[in-house]
């Protein structure tokens, strides 16, 4: 009897990858045929009971519910704190540019944000002054002129704008345009760690598992170039607790910055306008062309 059990479960299985063998789009029957294939395995593996498979189902359409257009994307969360985007991301970026690392892209990115000049101060919001700057080259060493750099980063209370609506929309967030000579300047303050937000099912799953949400203070950046290859990443604070255990899995050792404290009066003090101490970190970045 096991065994007709075992061929009548095998069966489905066959059944629903052939009636998928007509999809016209070869792709797209590869991923269908792949993910029953592999959906099927995991039901077989883990032998849910009627009622786990309805909170599975459950649990899925609170994720869906969760999402409310640019401010909350409880799915990104869910795929980053499974390990899902890393793992798209190293897939993606197997073969050695020599372009700096790439990571993940997160929930928190809102598209037009304020465009700034050279060292503007994109804080609105009280914290630790800081500058950020360097470079952005080729892998020989060109200097890429009018690279953009799309940046965002959360306030001093570990939320970004959007999530946090008593925040100015652009607060901690701008476009910065590299010079003719691919030189790059942020105002800013010192990133904090921040939790990831645990009201959703995403954090019923953390805290189901023994998980905690906390990622390693970082500066996202977006970077496009004519003729480069779009590079998405961050720059992580060196030191932070949090870098050995990041709910998303996102850190790489290259993506490290050190933040280093200048006193008043500094050389650079009066070209970025700080009046007092300032911490500064310099990190130059490299495209990949396209
Ligand atoms: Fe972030």
């Amino acid at each position: 009897m096991e065994t007709n059990h075992t061929a009548a479960e095998a069966a489905i299985t066959d059944q629903v990858i052939e009636r998928l063998a007509n999809t016209p789009d070869p792709r797209l029957k590869t991923l269908m045929q792949a993910l029953v294939r592999h959906l099927h395995a995991y039901v077989r593996e883990v032998e849910p009971t009627e009622e786990e498979w309805f909170a599975a189902i459950q649990f899925l359409t609170d994720t869906g519910k969760m999402c409310d257009g640019m401010v909350r994307q409880e799915f990104i969360l869910l795929s980053d704190t499974l390990g899902v985007s890393m793992l798209v991301d190293a897939i993606n970026h197997r073969q050695a540019t020599g372009a700096t690392d790439t990571t993940v892209f997160g929930p928190f990115y809102i598209a037009g944000m304020p465009e700034r000049e050279c060292g503007e101060n994109m804080a609105e919001t009280p914290g630790r002054p800081a500058l950020v700057h360097g470079h952005v080259r080729s892998p020989d060493g060109t200097p890429v002129a009018g690279a953009v750099l799309d940046i965002w980063q959360t306030a001093d209370n570990g939320m970004y704008s959007g999530q946090d609506t008593a925040q100015p929309a652009g607060n901690l967030r701008g476009r910065y345009r590299t010079d003719a000579d691919g030189y790059y300047a942020i105002r800013t303050i010192v990133p904090v760690s921040y939790p990831i937000p645990t009201d959703g099912p995403v954090g019923r799953m953390l805290n189901a598992t023994d998980r905690h949400p906390w990622r390693p203070a970082h500066l996202h950046f977006m970077i496009d170039a004519p003729a480069h290859r779009k590079l998405v990443t961050h720059l992580f604070n060196q030191g932070d607790p949090y870098l050995d255990s990041d709910a998303v899995f996102g850190v790489k050792p290259s993506l490290q910055v050190a933040y280093e404290e200048r006193p008043a009066g500094h050389a650079l003090a009066s070209r970025f306008g700080f009046d007092g101490p300032f911490q500064e970190a310099r990190y130059d970045f490299v495209l990949a062309p396209r």
